[in-house]
């Protein structure tokens, strides 16, 4: 809820403004601060006027819910504030602490003064939603702080400490604490010494300058080659373009002219989809926030393979002691041995002070014993993925591990209930799948069991934010959310490769799309054996799945990726670069061959459409089933675990943007094609449904 409230500090009078959590500003704060603040112009009494946050924190800027409904534009807007904020003829300071961002740092910027706790985060971060400040921080900011500084900011979004600009026109005043405090003593002596005069404004000085030029010039060109995709850059540029050239008014009307622009886009809708999806992601209906949540101070791994090393790893940046177990002693000094690598590594490249390696490394106990690990809060096994093995592990961890500890599960692939069945506590059991490399990568999937406690899905999760992982909850099925859905996907591939597509075409396609990186190469990274063991168990459970073999025989051939030198390309030691191989060329010449298939030229559009789609189509029995809980859940697992362009917004959001009748009929043109599995491109029932009702995935009422 808003609340605005006004206190009075001898003739200054201080209006805090808040909208918990972050004081977004919102129609409701915008309504009750425009009258708070014309209340205080128009009051006799009042000299000056204080402008603070309530709660701590000063605003994180324009309530980003309102772009979706237009309710921005309601009046008073965000701009109607700031200009009746900017031409009060009486001194107004801003007292900022928190965080200011966005239009919270454009509505300071309108203020005469600002004074600012030393640590405060400030920055315009709309850049990162696809948009640009558009409430007068494009034309302000440089004229406080120089084109060359506003660029910077703007460009980059992040923000920093409200220190980095000591010495600028941007603070009058740094202080340690009490901002307010601060404020209100400098807007009584500014009231004092302006007498009556009209208080200094930010439009009233000047951004132009010799340099401004070659400078934008400059950053145009870096801009356009960095973000191709991503409009919001140069528009930037556009518009500190005219804070420099235009009259304040002038300049105003461009930027407001070109944040309707961005607004627009896919790209923004993109963005700002991405945004909520990964805070919503975090929410399970039916596990309050308030669910107790059990403590972990320390942890065990079993396995200290890729996997468990990596996972260890997590655990000792976050300061949580790790007992890691494994079944030799050559493989546990081996994966010791990776660990400490690792951070030697870090240290190497400054990015890791030698202490605190040091201290990491203290954290850990390497054991063979599984009587070491019994006292841990969590255990997380990394093992094989051998369903036999996994069971005698649970088996012997629901022996040894204390009462309440969690018992987690690694596995990408196996079924977590029957794992949990093998233990007398199932609901203690919950899978945490980590991506790999899994000290890096952000995403980790929590794989609810039918029997796992609300309080272990609710620590696990809370447990992920330690680790700075985005957790996203799935159901039990093979492969999870992530996999189950790539599946599909590589089915396409090596479709596409028996037709006539060759993988360095197909990998080209997707990047183009803004995949991080195709998925020939995403293969030969992660070792083109993981795939192949895979499709081993599944042709024993499932024999009446289509699949092309040219990855098999590529495996055949101990081509398993740039572990061994050569995967679906030619790997140079020491070069990180994908060379073609004429191996792989005869190959897939023989295979296609072999099958009977006339080589046709593949274009790019049915590359990507056949890719993207085959994760759509999955996606939709994943929700329908309910193994996601939200599509957006789905988008978060493809941006933050599989490269998916971020400016797409994920594959849901991509099809909803597409409009899933247009899905739905092209699917229905790709089932005439007769290579492959005929009951490929039949749509999902959720996409008949929403196509048809003229719904989206990320709407409410998506499920079923
Ligand atoms: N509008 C609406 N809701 C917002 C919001 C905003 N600007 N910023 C945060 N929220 C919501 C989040 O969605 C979340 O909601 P939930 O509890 O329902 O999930 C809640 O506030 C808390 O947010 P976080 O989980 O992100 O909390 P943190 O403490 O981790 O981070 C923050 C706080 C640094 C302020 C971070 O939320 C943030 O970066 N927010 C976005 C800031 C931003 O982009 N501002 C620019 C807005 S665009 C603008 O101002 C346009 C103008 O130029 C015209
Ligand atoms: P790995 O082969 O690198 O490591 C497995 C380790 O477990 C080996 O060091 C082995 O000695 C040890 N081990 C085997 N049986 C054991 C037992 N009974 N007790 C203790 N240790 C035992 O395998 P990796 O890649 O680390 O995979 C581990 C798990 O993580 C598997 O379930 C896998 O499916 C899953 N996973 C793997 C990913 C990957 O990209 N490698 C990604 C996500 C999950």
């Amino acid at each position: 809820m808003s609340t605005v409230e006004t206190s009075r500090s001898g003739s200054v009078a201080v209006v805090r403004f808040g909208e918990p959590p972050v004081n977004s500003l919102g129609l409701a704060t915008r309504q009750a601060l425009a009258a708070a603040i014309s209340a205080a112009i128009a009051d006799p009494g009042v000299s000056a006027i204080v402008l603070a946050g309530r709660n701590g924190t000063f605003s994180a800027g324009a309530d980003i819910k309102e772009f979706a409904t237009g309710g921005m534009i309601t009046a008073p807007n965000l701009h109607d504030v700031i200009a009746l904020v900017a031409g009060s003829p009486k001194p107004i300071v801003a007292a900022i602490e928190g965080t200011c961002l966005g239009g919270g740092l454009e509505l300071a910027l309108g203020a005469h003064y600002r004074v600012a706790v030393a640590t405060a985060k400030v920055g315009l971060p709309e850049v990162k939603l696809g948009l640009l400040p558009g409430a007068g921080g494009t034309q302000r900011l440089p004229r406080l702080i120089g084109v060359e500084n506003a660029l910077n900011v703007i460009l980059s979004g992040e923000p920093v400490p409200a220190k980095l600009f000591a010495g600028s026109a941007l603070f009058d005043a740094l202080v340690n604490e009490d901002p307010a405090g601060a404020a209100t003593t400098l807007a009584a002596a500014k009231a004092g010494e302006l007498a009556g005069k009209a208080p200094p404004r930010a439009r009233d000085r000047s951004a132009a300058g010799p340099l401004v030029e070659p400078l934008l010039g400059f950053a145009r060109t870096t801009a356009g080659a960095a973000y191709a995709a991503y409009p919001a850059p140069l528009k930037i540029i556009d518009a500190l373009e005219a804070a420099a050239t235009q009259s304040f008014e002038d300049g105003l009307a461009t930027e407001r002219q070109l944040f309707a622009e961005l607004m627009v886009t896919p790209v923004s809708r993109a963005l700002r989809h991405a945004f909520f999806a990964e805070r919503a992601a975090s929410k399970i209906p039916d596990v309050p926030e308030s669910t107790p949540v059990r403590p972990i101070a320390s942890a065990a791994i079993i396995g200290a393979g890729t996997m468990g090393t990596g996972i260890a790893i997590n655990f000792l940046n976050a300061g949580i002691p790790v007992f890691l177990l494994e079944v030799g002693k050559e493989a546990l000094d081996k994966g010791v041995a990776r660990i400490a690598d690792t951070y030697a590594g870090q240290v190497k490249k400054g990015r890791l002070k030698p202490a605190d390696a040091e201290a990491r490394g203290k954290l850990l106990t390497p054991t063979l014993s599984y009587d070491d690990i019994g006292g841990a809060d969590i255990v997380i096994e990394a093992v094989f993925e051998d369903m036999a093995i996994k069971e005698k592990v649970f088996t012997t961890l629901d022996a040894v591990m204390k009462p309440g500890a969690i018992l987690a599960s690694n596995t990408s692939t196996l079924d977590l209930d029957r794992i949990a069945a093998v233990t007398k506590r199932p609901g203690d059991v919950v899978g945490t799948h980590f991506f790999s490399p899994a000290n890096i990568m952000k995403l980790l999937e929590v794989v609810r069991g039918k029997a796992t406690a609300p309080d272990v899905l609710a620590t696990t999760m809370k447990l992920a934010r330690t680790l700075k992982k985005t957790a996203v909850v799935s159901g039990v099925c093979d492969g999870f959310i992530g996999n189950r859905m790539l599946e599909q996907y590589l089915r396409q591939a090596l479709f596409l490769v028996d037709e006539g597509a060759d993988p360095a075409a197909i990998d080209a396609a997707c990047e183009k799309f803004g995949f991080a990186m195709g998925p020939f190469r995403v293969s030969d990274l992660a070792g083109n054996d993981i795939g192949w063991h895979i499709r081993k168990r599944r042709a024993l459970e499932h024999p009446d799945v289509v699949y092309s073999k040219i990855a098999d025989k590529l495996c055949e051939l101990g081509r398993f990726g740039q572990k061994t030198g050569g995967g679906w390309y030619d790997y140079k030691p020491g070069d990180r670069n994908a060379y073609p191989s004429k191996v792989v060329a005869d190959l897939i010449a023989a295979h296609r061959q072999a099958i009977g298939v006339t080589p046709r030229k593949v274009s790019s559009r049915e590359i990507v459409d056949r890719l993207v789609f085959a994760l759509v189509n999955e996606g939709a029995h994943i929700l329908a089933e309910g193994i996601a809980q939200r599509a957006s859940d789905i988008d978060i697992v493809y941006l933050t675990g599989y490269g998916f362009p971020v400016f797409r917004g994920g594959p849901m959001c991509y099809a909803d943007e597409i409009g899933l009748y247009a899905v739905a009929l092209r699917m229905r043109e790709l089932a005439r094609n007769p290579y492959g599995d005929p009951g490929f491109w039949t749509p999902a029932p959720l996409i008949e449904r929403l196509a048809a009702s003229g719904g989206s995935f990320n709407s409410a009422g998506a499920r079923p």
